[in-house]
Order: structure tokens, then sequence, then C-alpha cells
């Protein structure tokens, strides 16, 4: 029986739709509320069980190793100034039982050829991809949901949502068949459809748990839709030889990839801190007592 101890967080993407802010730096780090982006995606997979996560890589994100590495110079600061709180805040950005494997993707050939640089590390094992600018808000985390999943199927799952006919072309899209109430198994998949060619309105959002098989196919793939080796075209490969599942997970998503989608997260995320939840709700309530503004 096997378990799911590796997670793969591709992040070498340009983050051209937040420029400037992600001019210098990654958009992995833009932070919802008081996190970095990239922080949630690993506490997912700390909560799952995951001990390896291996971060995809490029130019522009040495943040986010550093985000993930002892800040010698800080703690010993905040332990002088006997800044407790804050010093296990920056102690505990991840466990001390967990392993950060960082490899550099040299050019931005897609988000397969990303998955595909984790090979090395992955070597035979099925894994988790966790897209970190889906930020997904749900109890167990849903890596977790997945996972589990995982332990009695044993074969590959996409996360997936119902998305509006008329957004297909952001997403892989699946044609599936229900299973149970949240499991379908999925025949066949599509990368960013156009609405009227969507072979359904059931998308991939940002997790997926593989077999280690994909990689075979990753390495054959041509480039797809948008001039990149695109991952739907790997799974799409894989599930002519293996079982493939879509898990309708249980949370709400935020596309923080987009700038409303981060702005709902930072809203949602907002109203449940304990530090600011209470001023920030009453704050919102203000606003809609005198109406939108511009
Ligand atoms: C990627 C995948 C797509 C998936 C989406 C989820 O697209 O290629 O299949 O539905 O993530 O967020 P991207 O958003 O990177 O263009």
């Amino acid at each position: 029986m096997k378990q799911i101890t590796k997670a793969v967080f591709p992040v070498a993407g340009m983050g051209s739709r937040f420029l400037p802010a992600t001019k210098a730096s990654p958009k992995e780090m833009m932070p919802v509320v008081d996190k970095p982006l990239i922080q949630y995606a690993v506490e997912e997979a700390v909560a799952a069980g995951i001990t390896d996560m291996v971060f995809i890589t490029g130019r522009n994100k040495r943040a986010i190793e550093d985000h993930f590495d002892k800040a010698y110079e800080l703690e010993a600061e905040l332990a002088a100034n006997n800044k407790d709180k804050l010093l296990s805040l920056v102690q505990e950005v991840i466990p001390s039982h967990i392993n950060c494997i960082y490899i550099r993707q040299s050019e931005p050939l897609g988000l397969g050829h990303a998955v595909l640089c984790a090979k090395p590390v992955v070597q035979d094992e099925p894994f988790a991809v966790i897209l970190a600018d889906d930020l997904i808000d749900g109890e167990p985390p849903i890596i977790k949901q997945m996972a589990e999943i995982f332990r009695q199927y044993q074969c590959s799952i996409l996360g997936v949502q119902e998305v509006p006919r008329e957004l297909t072309y952001q997403y892989g899209i699946v044609r599936s068949t229900p299973l149970t109430d949240d499991l379908e198994q999925v025949s066949a998949i599509v990368e960013k459809p156009k609405p009227a060619d969507a072979p359904s309105t059931l998308a991939v959002v940002g997790r997926y748990i593989l077999t280690p098989r994909i990689f075979h196919h990753l390495a054959k793939v041509q480039a797809g839709a948008g001039g990149e080796i695109q991952l739907t075209d790997g799974i799409a490969a894989l599930m002519q030889e293996e079982r493939m599942l879509a898990y309708r997970f249980k949370g709400t998503r935020y596309d923080c990839g987009s700038k409303l989608g981060y702005l709902k997260a930072m809203v949602a995320l907002g109203l449940k801190h304990p530090e600011v939840c209470d001023e920030f709700a009453a704050y919102l309530n203000s606003l809609g007592q005198t109406g939108s503004r511009h």
C-alpha cells in the first residue's frame, strides 16, 4: 500500500498578472493577511503527512528558499528583545521534520515540464502537485482529503470543481462519469477548451495526486495549448493506461492568480483571523452601510 510523502510545487511562473507587484519578488510570496501563498500550500501538504517538499523554481525565486530557511539574524534579534511570540511564528514557518528540495527549471516550458523536473527526486513514487495560486480553504485540507482517497484507490486523482461554462478556457476540463457522490471516473481531459468545445464544466483546480508513470508521458508530450508542455496532456496520455479519478473536494477555492480572487481570499481569511476578525468585520459592515465606493 503506497502513501504520499512528496509534494511538488511549481513556482517558476512569472506572475505577469500581478505586475508590477511581481517585478522583483515571486507571486507565491504575496501574502494573504500575514502568510505568503506558498506557506498555505506547504501547510496543506504538511497536514496530509507529506514530508518532502519539492519546489520547482526559476529566476527571481530566492525569496521562497529564504522563507523556508532558518533566519539566524532575525531569530537572534527577536530572542534578544524577548519577542517570544514573534520568534515562534518565524520558527514555525516549517516543522523541523520537513525536507525542502529546490530544483531549478531553467526555461519556462510549461507546467508539464515543471512537474517533469521533479522526477530525479520523486523517482518511482506517487506524489502530490499543489499550485499555490489556487488557495483552497477546506477542513480537512484538500490534499489530505485526496491522500485519503488515494489510500483507498491507489490511482491518480484530480481535484475538480464546477466552473461557469464561459470560463472553461481558463482550465483543464474533464469528461467523466460519477462513481460516488464526490468521485468521478475520468475518460478525457482537455486543456483550456473554448466554452463550446468543453466536454463538461468540471475543472481541475490546482490539486493533483499522480502516479510516477506520469513522468514517462510528460517526457514525450509535445508543446500544446499556449505553446507549452502541458501537464493536462501528460494526464490525458496517462489515463489511457491507468485509472484516473476526479474528486469534487470540499472547500472554498480562491483563484489567487487573479486580482479579484486574491481580494476575495484576503477578505475571507481576514474575517477568520483571530487578531483582526472582529474589527475587520465591523469595518466591512460600515462599508456596506455607506454603499460601495469608487
Ligand atoms: C493550470 C493548468 C490547468 C488548471 C489550472 C488550475 O493552468 O494548466 O489545467 O485547470 O492550472 O488553476 P494555469 O492557471 O497555470 O494557466
